[in-house]
């Protein structure tokens, strides 16, 4: 059975793991122990003991931004990604946001997918956005909660 809990730091290594393996351009090691100390808010998705996702997220007043979701291959279309984002917008709704921004790469056709099923628009593109191995644009999304 999925099960949602914060995130601990016991945590942060396998969660990099998972980065690594889904994220064409991931955050470092060291971004993940940093967003940690800094009090971003986080997440884990685990069966049985194994973590197999996370997300992670800040509010500033009533502005939420999702910074960073990822699913181990083995487990994507499973749900797990749908668990996270559900208790992420429970969570902002419950912290005052009043609405939650990202991020997604234009050709990431799966994740445009996945946040459109929850209502989230397309507000704006950002050319190059993404630059290095895998340069591409961003398109930026938000829900209103
Ligand atoms: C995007 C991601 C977080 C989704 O999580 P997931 O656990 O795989 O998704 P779920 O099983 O909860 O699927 C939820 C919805 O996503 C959409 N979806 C999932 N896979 C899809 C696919 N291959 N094609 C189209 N839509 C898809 C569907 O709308 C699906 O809902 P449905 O099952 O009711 O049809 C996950 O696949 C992932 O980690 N991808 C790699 C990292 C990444 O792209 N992160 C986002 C960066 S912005």
């Amino acid at each position: 059975m999925l099960k949602i809990s914060l995130m601990d730091q016991s945590d942060l290594d396998e969660a990099y793991k998972i980065e690594k393996q889904v994220n064409p351009t991931p955050w470092s090691k060291e971004n993940f122990y940093s967003s940690f100390e800094i009090g971003h808010h986080s997440l884990v998705c685990k069966a049985d003991s194994q973590l197999i996702g996370f997300i992670i997220f800040s509010i500033i007043k009533r502005e939420a931004h999702l910074l960073n979701i990822g699913i181990i291959k083995d487990w994507q279309n499973k749900g797990a990604g749908s668990l996270l984002l559900e208790s992420l917008i429970k969570q902002c709704k419950v912290l005052g946001a009043k609405k939650i921004f990202l991020e997604v790469r234009s050709k990431n056709q799966k994740a445009l997918f996945f946040y459109k099923k929850y209502k989230f628009i397309e507000d704006a593109l950002r050319v190059d956005y993404y630059s290095g191995d895998n340069p591409d644009d961003a398109i930026l999304m938000s829900l209103e909660i």
